[in-house]
């Protein structure tokens, strides 16, 4: 009894004495539930355990579990607060890469000279990396030992895979040690492993939206609404309305708003100037969503926020109008949460990312320039493969959070769902599920600068018992 009083008190809640009689559930589960639902409580009771109990056996009831979430701390940073936060990054993917059987006898750096074997593998950070006048690639890589320089043949197989190399990413390297030179056997990245396929019976569904961009004089208010009519079935034929019949989470994956001063110029661009009210525009729409139907929302880099990552929750003044909402749990980006759990099935696990880094390696890297803002599955899977949202510094604005490092992919998600770059796509790697999710903004002249062709108002919908998904096109 004394066990389960401190095990409340560690999260902060007092506890009520005849809910500690009855008490059998799992308290992490419980409090998350809590917190959700009643996110100023600190005394829980047998009437809030009723409802967790009620809520938890009836899946079609929209359970929500925030898994790993940013809340903004006040803790200034310095120079320290990066070194411990790369070191602690490259501690994290370093255990992946150990487990990996590709990389056998593994050694520190500063070995790799004096080793005997000629035979031998390495985990570092990418420094550098550059072709030689032969074609040959050359590799500096770095732990917290020392640094190495290795060849990649240009005549190997490998040398494809420099393509998708970014600097500072983690890697796990084979080597072959021929006198003072180190020849590249194998690339490994951290990587997901295969998915195993859940399997939960109940037929409901998750639709995933983002970038709104209220606001903007090219936000597509007539579809937008014409998507949240279809979510009240008051549009679509029989098949579309039983979709929307069936829908118990929406995912709201940033940019709600177009903000202002984002980018240089934007005023032009804006039919509403105060963020206050673009915040009242999205809440206007919200509102009408059914109650029945959980609504989760992390923010973008257009919200009215911090722009480096992660971005805490969005509760702040401006974004008032749709936190009331009663349906509404807002998140960090990035954020994992779990929907559909029961007592029964284990839920599905979203990794919720913006997408802000994205740009970058659109940019960036030489195998993703080439089909560009086109294929945000590649993205993703180039993101998965390396374990992080954002393997590169620089690739995005980043706050390093010293709590956790809510950056690296730790946990392999069921869905990957990202925003940002105004694509449709719906995709899997190595059973998991990944999607971009559209827009309802048309394409504006700083798209056009900078080559983003957006497909708007298309909504992935992913069912929890077939695990199929479909993507419905409301622009028609
Ligand atoms: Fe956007
Ligand atoms: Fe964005």
């Amino acid at each position: 009894m004394n066990e389960l009083i401190s095990k409340f008190g560690e999260h902060g809640y007092l506890v009520s004495p005849d809910l500690i009689k009855s008490f059998k559930s799992n308290v992490d589960d419980f409090l998350s539930f809590v917190k959700t639902k009643y996110p100023s409580l600190d005394l829980v009771n047998t009437n809030i355990y009723k409802e967790y109990l009620n809520t938890a056996s009836k899946p079609n009831i929209p359970f929500v579990k925030i898994l790993k979430n940013y809340e903004l701390t006040n803790e200034s940073r310095d120079i320290n607060h990066f070194i411990s936060f790369y070191n602690s990054r490259f501690e994290k993917l370093k255990k992946i890469l150990q487990n990996r059987p590709e990389l056998s006898s593994i050694v520190s750096i500063n070995k790799a000279n004096s080793i005997n074997l000629t035979n031998f593998s390495v985990i570092g950070i990418v420094n550098e990396f550059h072709e030689t006048g032969s074609g040959n690639v050359i590799l500096d890589v770095e732990d917290q030992t020392g640094s190495l320089k290795v060849i990649v043949s240009k005549n190997g197989p490998l040398i494809n895979l420099t393509s998708e190399l970014v600097e500072d990413e983690v890697i796990g390297l084979n080597l072959t040690k021929n006198g003072r030179w180190f020849f590249v056997n194998n690339i490994v990245f951290p990587d997901v492993p295969q998915k195993p396929i859940k399997k939960c019976s109940e037929d409901i569904n998750a639709v995933f939206i983002s970038d709104t961009h209220a606001g903007s004089n090219i936000f597509l208010s007539d579809v937008f609404q014409k998507f949240i009519d279809w979510l009240n079935c008051k549009n679509g034929n029989d098949e579309q309305k039983n979709i929307a019949n069936k829908v118990r989470y929406l995912f709201f994956i940033g940019d709600l708003v177009d903000g202002v001063g984002v980018y240089p110029g934007q005023e032009e661009e804006l039919d509403i100037k105060d963020v206050y009210k673009q915040y009242e525009l999205v809440a206007s729409y919200l509102k009408q969503v059914p109650e029945h139907i959980k609504i989760i929302i992390c923010p973008g880099n257009h919200d009215a926020l911090r722009l480096a990552l992660p971005q805490q929750p969005l509760n702040n003044d401006y974004s008032a109008p749709i936190n009331s909402l009663p349906n509404v749990i807002s998140v960090s980006n990035p954020s994992y949460v779990n929907v559909g759990y029961s007592h029964s099935f284990e839920g599905y696990d979203v990794l919720m990312y913006h997408g802000n880094s994205f740009d970058f390696f659109v940019h960036n890297v030489p195998f993703l320039r080439k089909t560009g803002y086109e294929r945000p599955d590649l993205i993703m899977e180039f993101l998965l493969k390396k374990r992080h949202l954002c393997p590169t510094h620089g690739s995005t604005l980043i706050a390093p959070s010293l709590s956790d490092n809510h950056l690296i992919i730790d946990k392999i998600p069921d869905i990957f769902a990202t925003g940002h770059i105004h694509q449709s796509s719906v995709s899997q790697y190595k059973g998991v599920i990944t999607m971009n999710t559209s827009c309802f903004q048309a394409q504006s002249d700083f798209m056009k600068r900078v080559g983003v062709n957006p497909k708007p108002g298309r909504v992935p919908i992913f069912n929890f018992k077939t695990r199929k998904t479909k993507i419905l096109n409301f622009l028609n």
